[in-house]
């Protein structure tokens, strides 16, 4: 990806509990040396490692919670 000064910074979105929200598109190099691109305007990283898609994020940095749900048997 070329640097140049007449580009705009990206910008990256850090959040407290979540993955980091990058501005796409974007391409990461994983620890084996491969690489993966989004080409999304908005990309979510996963910080958490829980991902199974990991480098992206699924959101199973969210915790789980079982919602109860009433069935209707009427
Ligand atoms: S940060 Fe969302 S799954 Fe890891």
């Amino acid at each position: 990806m070329p640097n140049s000064p007449a580009e705009p910074a990206r910008r990256i979105k850090v959040q407290r509990r979540g993955p980091l929200l990058v501005e796409g598109p974007v391409e990461v190099e994983l620890e084996d040396g491969s690489t993966v691109r989004s080409d999304r305007f908005r990309v979510a990283l996963c910080t958490c490692r829980r991902s199974r898609r990991f480098p992206w994020c699924d959101t199973s940095h969210r915790d789980r919670t079982q919602s109860r749900r009433t069935t209707d048997t009427d």
